[in-house]
């Protein structure tokens, strides 16, 4: 018995996985093993063998049996160890940053527009940024030798020899838009036109792109005076003060009269202020729908007549927020974008208040 537990002992330290152990068991405790025959055996004995042969035998089984349970749990151990060794996981490190993007001060200032607007019935229309030049000049009264054609440094879209298709441009203004609203709804009408427009122009005040926001608005009988409170009623929501408007008498082709705002604004130190002193600052064109315009889109100016207004997103974002150079709107610099963009989630609205 001392030999079957010296061999059984020294089976069980020298295993070295868990189907090892489990081959030691059954070859000394299964049905055939080892010991199993020795307690088989202990029916042939006589009582007093039986007394002294069976207590051991169950000792010896019972020594086997731990010493197995024993080296199973050192060997899950030391695989568990093993792993630890090359699983590590350090929940010290700081997290992976996320970079958050902003919201461009030109998506910002077109949605506050949008929604001033949208309060006093307009709808937001949309036109192509590559227009053809009957949209963006001849409907709006602008003829081919009209000085208005040089003098917006239009983008021509290029044209291979023999391709006689119409002149296509680079939209120079918001204006087309109110052609091809005027053509697909009618009247009466209140739209305005966000986007982007393009002028071969480039210094601290103008970019080759810029955003304008055009409105109409038509009627039987809508005249100036609906135009001036109209703006009125813009810029002071959009500012967030009460903001007096002086009309300029202007000259545009498709508008007649025409107009150009100013707004009330103060000086200081070099920085605007809008809404109070005795300056004034140009912000927009406008005027009286052309009785031409109206025609070229299909809307009979004899029952119709209404204003339009043109102006410079990119302009009112840098009067609001203050800042200072156009040119950066457009670098996609991130320092600049952080600096004046806003958080997706905080960004000023109407009923929040003007200020950041
Ligand atoms: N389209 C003109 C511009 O770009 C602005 C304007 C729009 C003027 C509508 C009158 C009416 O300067």
């Amino acid at each position: 018995m001392d030999d079957l537990r010296q061999k059984y002992l020294d089976a069980v330290a020298g295993a070295t996985d868990e189907s090892a152990l489990e081959d030691i068991r059954v070859q000394a405790m299964g049905k055939q093993g080892e010991v199993a025959l020795k307690m088989r055996e202990l029916g042939k004995m006589t009582p007093d063998e039986r007394q002294t042969a069976g207590p051991a035998l169950n000792k010896l089984k019972d020594e086997i049996t731990s010493a197995i349970a024993a080296k199973k749990s050192a060997l899950a151990d030391a695989a568990l160890d093993e792993r630890l060794r090359h699983e590590w996981l350090d929940v010290t490190l700081p997290g992976r940053p996320r970079p958050q993007g902003t919201i461009h001060p030109v998506s910002q200032v077109t949605d506050e527009v949008g929604a001033i607007f949208a309060d006093m019935g307009f709808a937001v229309a949309e036109g192509p940024q590559i227009e053809s030049d009957w949209f963006n000049f001849d409907a709006l009264n602008i003829p081919p030798e009209h000085p208005t054609r040089t003098e917006m440094d239009t983008f021509y879209m290029h044209r291979d020899p023999g391709d006689d298709r119409p002149p296509h441009v680079l939209r120079t203004h918001t204006s087309p838009v109110q052609i091809r609203a005027m053509a697909k709804h009618g009247a009466p009408l209140r739209v305005i036109a966000p986007g982007r427009v393009y002028r071969a122009d480039y210094d601290q005040t103008h970019t080759p792109m810029f955003h304008q926001i055009e409105g109409l608005a038509l009627d039987r009988d809508l005249s100036m005076a609906n135009l001036k409170w109209v703006l009125e009623e813009f810029f002071s929501a959009f500012f967030g003060t009460g903001v007096r408007t002086r009309l300029r008498a202007s000259h545009f082709p498709f508008t007649e009269p025409s107009a150009e705002v100013d707004i009330q604004c103060s000086w200081e130190g070099g920085m605007v202020k809008v809404g109070e002193g005795d300056d004034w600052l140009e912000v927009l064109g406008s005027g009286m729908v052309h009785p031409k315009v109206l025609s070229a889109a299909g809307v009979d100016p004899d029952q119709w007549q209404g204003f339009a207004f043109g102006m410079g997103i990119d302009r009112l974002a840098m009067l609001k927020y203050g800042i200072p150079d156009l040119r950066a709107f457009f670098d996609s610099d991130l320092r600049w974008l952080r600096h004046y963009g806003f958080p997706a989630l905080d960004v000023p609205t109407l009923h929040g208040g003007v200020n950041r």
